[in-house]
């Protein structure tokens, strides 16, 4: 476990806790498209115990809630956001690392969205959420693929998160030790470039959404010049530049 990457990524989101919120909006449009694949997936229409790591200032808690009955819900996240929503459910926090905090027993839905790409090791946390599911549970993780932000990685940044994985990745960590306990229903990637008028814009929607934290950047004017000169020569088109979004996820059902 990197525990330096680990502090980076907490005092990351924490420090961007208010405007993520409402900048994070491609992280809504998943949440969004998670909540409704699991409709057309036949999910049920009420949950007992669910557990949401990393639910950050509450994009997937609030769509769980207005999509699901849900009886109690256990939220979890490095740093506590000040914009986590009421939300009309019996709910609890609890603060901390999800690898080393308590989980609730026997969830019927775990879930989480754009989180797992912060763990080195998702394969563990995917057999652990597979191994603590009620039987008949669901599984619903999403994170990013090798693509995200490839337009960073090009320009020569060391940032990238540490378990950036494919579908097929998630799909076969859980397989793996799960054949039969285990049904996949979806396992899927989407390549999203999302566009901003300059270079600057896109720098000021990473801090905002705290998204970019084992940067070790330090920005001197010359450098920014560069950077912005170097993204507009490698990217732009009709005078936007993109940032490329890879999201990936995995909709499982453990058999009953
Ligand atoms: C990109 S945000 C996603 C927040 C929310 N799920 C959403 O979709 O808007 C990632 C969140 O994961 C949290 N996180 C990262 N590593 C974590 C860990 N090891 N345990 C718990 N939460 C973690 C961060 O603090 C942050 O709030």
């Amino acid at each position: 476990m990197n525990t330096a990457l680990d502090e980076r990524v907490r005092n990351s989101f924490a420090r961007s806790q208010d405007s993520y919120h409402d900048n994070a909006r491609e992280q809504a449009r998943i949440v969004q498209l998670l909540v409704d694949r699991m409709v057309s997936l036949g999910a049920p229409k009420t949950f007992g115990t669910v557990f949401e790591f990393g639910c950050g200032s509450g994009h997937l808690s609030q769509a769980l809630v207005d999509q699901f009955g849900i009886a109690s819900l256990f939220l979890n996240d490095l740093a506590y956001s000040t914009r986590l929503p009421a939300l009309p459910v019996k709910a609890s926090f609890r603060l901390g690392d999800v690898r080393k905090i308590d989980w609730p027993d026997s969830p019927s839905l775990i879930a989480s969205a754009s989180t797992i790409q912060w763990l080195a090791d998702p394969q563990c946390l995917l057999q652990r959420a597979a191994d603590a599911l009620a039987p008949g549970g669901w599984l619903v993780v999403s994170g990013y693929g090798h693509s995200q932000f490839i337009e960073l990685a090009q320009l020569g940044s060391t940032a990238r998160a540490p378990g950036l994985c494919g579908s097929k990745d998630l799909a076969r960590f859980l397989r793996t030790g799960f054949d039969n306990e285990l049904e996949i229903l979806e396992a899927r990637e989407e390549i999203n470039p999302v566009w901003f008028d300059t270079p600057l814009d896109v720098l000021r929607h990473l801090r905002r959404t705290g998204v970019n934290a084992p940067r070790s950047q330090v920005w001197t004017r010359a450098k920014l010049m560069r950077f912005c000169s170097d993204y507009i020569d490698r990217f732009s088109s009709n005078a936007l530049v993109p940032l490329t979004y890879h999201p990936v996820w995995i909709i499982a059902r453990k058999h009953c």
